[in-house]
């Protein structure tokens, strides 16, 4: 368990990740009804985009810098980069950076419930430190991929699972497709997103395939990919994009979402071959 994720923070994956993540949240708070949050894999709350680990990347000048002062951005990021400027002091240069469970901590309302995961004691420590006092969070020193067993489906039964797993591991894009399954059993109406990295497409495209096989309806896909993907044969392939598979996109958000692609792959896209994806998998 190697993966640290301040090194990445506010990078061009975060971007999209967290747009798409703010969004669904966005549409799930539109109605009073409480609704519960799984983040399985939540790292920590928020990033020092000038200390140590994002500094040395500089990741974030790819990312989040390359959006956040556009002055008329399209209204799927409005949600998110309202987070993010939330975090830095108004009018100034964005200094900090939220994680997910930051993003979930924001958007919900205090009739809503969450549950982060997470193992490392560094993450978990910064996590506990942050959200210290918030009675609406549960944060568990646990396995993230059992919890997505353990705890759904919740007791509101309406919410969001984020699945956002390191990818250390070689059989991970495959990993994430069992996830989700097994989530979609327990809460077959939930809003599951799952982030997964694209640098060849082979494991990729065998992994949507495993999900449209599985019998989920109301599957989307949105991918950003910043170059070409490697081929198949490269032994060090680099990133080169990511994705998020969304079930259960709340209403009109994949709409919403696909017109502000463009924009968002014209401002991170940085070599030839990169471009965006947006599309249903499996209709209703
Ligand atoms: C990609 S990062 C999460 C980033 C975060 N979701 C965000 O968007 O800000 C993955 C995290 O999963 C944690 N992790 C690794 N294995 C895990 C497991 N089995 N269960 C829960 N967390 C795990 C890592 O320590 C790391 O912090």
């Amino acid at each position: 368990m190697n993966y640290r994720h301040g090194f990445h923070a506010g990078n061009f994956a975060d971007v999209l990740k967290h747009a798409t993540l703010a969004l669904a949240l966005d549409r799930l708070a539109a109605k009073a009804a409480p609704f519960f949050c799984l983040d399985s894999h939540a790292g920590g709350a928020r990033y020092d985009l000038v200390g140590e680990e994002a500094a040395r990347t500089g990741e974030a000048r790819d990312g989040i810098l390359r959006v956040v002062d556009d002055a008329l951005p399209p209204t799927a990021l409005r949600p998110y980069l309202g987070v993010v400027r939330g975090l830095n002091e108004p009018g100034g240069p964005v200094l900090r950076y939220p994680g997910s469970p930051w993003i979930m901590r924001r958007m919900t309302r205090p009739q809503d419930r969450m549950l982060f995961c997470e193992m490392h004691p560094d993450a978990l420590r910064e996590l506990r430190r942050a959200t210290a006092g918030d009675r609406r969070i549960e944060l568990r020193q646990a396995d993230g991929w059992t919890a997505l067993k353990s705890d759904l489906p919740p007791a509101e039964r309406r919410g969001l699972v984020l699945v956002d797993p390191p990818f250390e591991a070689r059989d991970e894009h495959a990993r994430l497709a069992r996830g989700l399954r097994h989530a979609h059993r327990r809460f077959a109406t939930g809003v599951l997103l799952g982030w997964y990295p694209v640098k060849t497409r082979a494991p990729v495209d065998a992994m949507l395939a495993d999900i449209v096989a599985s019998g989920m309806r109301r599957v989307a896909v949105v991918e950003l990919l910043v170059r070409a993907p490697a081929r198949e044969d490269d032994e060090a392939p680099r990133l080169a994009g990511c994705g998020l598979v969304v079930v259960n996109p709340p209403w009109t958000m994949m709409d919403t979402l696909a017109a502000a692609m463009p924009w968002l792959a014209q401002r991170l896209v940085r070599e030839p071959g990169g471009g965006h994806r947006i599309e249903t998998l499996v209709g209703e």
